[in-house]
């Protein structure tokens, strides 16, 4: 039997990390749908729709059709990359510029509609794992696993910030801390799908977890739900 794993939480938390290790593990579908709302906002700073720190909503919206967001599966790192239009932008998406914009476009329900109707369409089939923010309460409040990651603000804005580093983006700790924090207060503070823990999801803190044991407690869930044990 498949089943449909859901994985929300903070921000850089490690969600996608554990969700690409479950859907490699269990021959899933993996999807990132952070990558497709990042998606929509370089759309928007591309058009030119953003400026000190606000952006055009009526142009966003009025523009939504234009807007194609698609995977495209890496053949090396196994990885589906996000397109936006047909063009591969994983890298672009993973500025802090984008990281800035994207919890405020992420509120527009008229983007969220769109959005989450697509990820239910990937989701029919069952064998999936999709990690954001609303998944186990909005798109798939069905699912059978329900993950709800968390960690401190600032091993998360630590590990945000080797990541940019490493990608050479000349970030200050301080300004990824506070986008960190910032991105927290609009996801869980917005009225349309904002981030809460869905009353069957499990709470997982890995502010001092290591990755591969986080990995193997979450796929003996899964294992369980899938033998329908729990
Ligand atoms: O997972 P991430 O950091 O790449 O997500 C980027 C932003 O997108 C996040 O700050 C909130 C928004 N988001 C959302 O509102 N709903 C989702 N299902 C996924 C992401």
């Amino acid at each position: 039997m498949k089943i449909t794993i859901a994985i929300d939480g903070y921000s850089s938390t490690g969600k996608s990390t554990v969700a690409k290790q479950l859907a490699d593990w269990l021959e899933y579908i993996y999807v990132d749908t952070g990558a497709m709302y990042r998606a929509v906002t370089l759309y928007t700073m591309r058009k030119g729709w953003v400026s000190d720190g606000f952006f055009d909503k009526e142009s966003l919206i009025r523009h939504l059709e234009d807007i194609q967001i698609s995977f495209k599966r890496n053949t090396s790192s196994g990885k589906a990359e996000v397109c936006l239009n047909g063009e591969n932008v994983e890298n672009q998406i993973r500025t802090l510029e984008v990281s800035s914009y994207v919890s405020p476009i992420a509120t527009v329900s008229e983007v969220r509609a769109k959005l989450v109707e697509q990820q239910q369409r990937m989701g029919e089939e069952k064998g999936i794992v999709m990690d954001g923010r609303d998944i186990g309460t909005v798109v798939f409040p069905n699912a059978e696993l329900k993950i709800f990651m968390t960690a401190s603000a600032e091993e998360r804005a630590n590990r945000r910030y080797h990541e940019l580093r490493e990608r050479g983006d000349d970030v200050s700790y301080k300004s990824v801390l506070s986008n960190v924090i910032e991105r927290d207060r609009i996801d869980t503070t917005r009225k349309d799908s904002p981030l809460i823990k869905a009353d069957d999801a499990i709470e997982i803190d890995n502010t001092e977890t290591n990755v591969e044991d986080q990995f193997h407690t979450i796929l003996q869930l899964a294992k369980d739900r899938i033998a329908g044990r729990i």
